[in-house]
């Protein structure tokens, strides 16, 4: 199955879950996919407009995915628990070179010992 690649996802808990993604698709739809909780409700369906697709991903793949926007740099001005290595998972689509790629969501609570970036 070449046009699936495997990425694994902590989720808020930090329960780890293997998502296979298609090449083509958003990460957000993989994810959600998976029966990840990553969108509220209330969000802009992938209009890069909200921070509810935040994800962190591992320095180990940071290097991997195409440049964020400067539409998506400002809306993530505004994401709570905003990392160095945060994206808007609407943004970015799988290719087959995000192969084996580990991201994060950000902790709701504010607890550091729990924030997945630290694991990274
Ligand atoms: S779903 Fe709103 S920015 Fe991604």
């Amino acid at each position: 199955m070449d046009k699936v690649v495997n990425i694994t996802v902590f989720d808020r808990e930090g329960k780890v879950h293997q998502v296979p993604a298609y090449v083509g698709e958003t990460l957000m739809d993989s994810i959600r996919r998976a029966g990840i909780n990553l969108v509220p409700d209330s969000t802009c369906l992938g209009e890069c407009a909200c921070v509810g697709c935040h994800v962190i991903v591992s320095n180990d793949h940071e290097h991997k995915l195409t440049q964020c926007s400067e539409d998506e740099a400002e809306i993530l001005e505004d994401a709570p628990f905003v990392h160095e290595n945060s994206r808007l998972a609407c943004q970015i689509i799988v290719d087959k070179s995000i192969a084996g790629l580990v991201l994060a969501l950000p902790q709701s609570s504010t607890d550091e010992s729990l924030d997945p970036y630290f694991r990274f």
